[in-house]
């Protein structure tokens, strides 16, 4: 079994201050073990230097990353951060076509697969987001939803690009609200992608891609979620913003490691 990533999607949280407290904070539990699950950091892009700074530490136990990336390569984009100025600055995962972006700033599939291909040009890990609203689920139709998201993003990309990117679904019902995914829910859709995977790239690299779970995980649910055996990880949003709860969810990634 390969080892759970973690990945922590702070949103638009934090003043600066909270920000380096928290990083502190998780650095100051990381330092006690030796943990084999890997752990991503993606605070707001304003401070994507502060966390890039801690990450190359030597000894540091994760990873710097962002939120979003701009489609575009350079240029006259005001307002917006290239893919060539993360690498510039040591980001290592970039979190692209979460609902958020998608639904607030009108991300389609399209955009997302630009975004993906800028990122991996400039070796940027690209966790490509998924997941059906509760509409879709409710009228069953959330396979065919997802399976179209992965046809036009992941499918776009060459067994190369695909060995270096990461997947997470994440159901929108379950973002934010509370209401989590069941295992059961987690396991099905999960393993239903690496289905989708290994029809066009082949079993090794269906085995070898990183799908994660994403939504209302936390330190009580994630050791149930992540003992599915298609759940790789975990992209975490509000749990990620508090080290605690953080670290109770990264612990659990260790469990499941430790009991295979
Ligand atoms: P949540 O968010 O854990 O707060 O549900 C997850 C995400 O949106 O990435």
């Amino acid at each position: 079994m390969k080892p759970k990533i973690v990945i922590g999607n702070w949103k638009m949280n934090k003043g600066f201050e909270e920000a380096e407290d928290l990083i502190s904070e998780i650095e100051e539990k990381l330092q006690d073990y030796n943990f084999e699950t890997e752990i991503v950091l993606c605070p707001p892009m304003l401070y994507a230097e502060l966390v890039t700074d801690h990450a190359n530490e030597e000894g540091s136990q994760f990873y710097a990353g962002v939120q979003n990336v701009s489609e575009y390569e350079n240029g006259a984009y005001t307002g917006e951060v290239s893919a060539e100025m993360l690498a510039g600055m040591d980001v290592s995962f970039c979190i692209v076509g979460h609902s958020e972006r998608r639904k607030y700033f009108g991300e389609t599939n399209a955009i997302v697969l630009k975004k993906m291909l800028r990122l991996l040009t400039n070796d940027i890990v690209p966790v490509m987001c998924c997941g059906e609203t509760l509409e879709e689920r409710k009228a069953e139709k959330h396979f065919e939803v997802v399976q179209k998201q992965i046809e036009e993003t992941i499918y776009q990309l060459t067994p190369k690009q695909l060995e270096s990117t990461m997947i997470a679904y994440e159901p929108i019902w379950a973002i934010g609200t509370g209401e989590t995914a069941t295992p059961d829910q987690a396991q099905e859709m999960l393993s239903f992608i690496r289905s989708l995977i290994e029809k066009k790239f082949g079993t090794e690299m269906a085995v070898n891609t990183y799908i994660l779970y994403g939504g209302s995980c936390n330190g009580k649910n994630a050791l149930e979620l992540f003992s599915q055996p298609d759940v790789d990880g975990g992209l975490i949003g509000g749990a990620s913003l508090k080290a605690d709860e953080f670290m109770k969810i990264i612990e659990a990634g260790e469990t499941v490691i430790k009991e295979n």
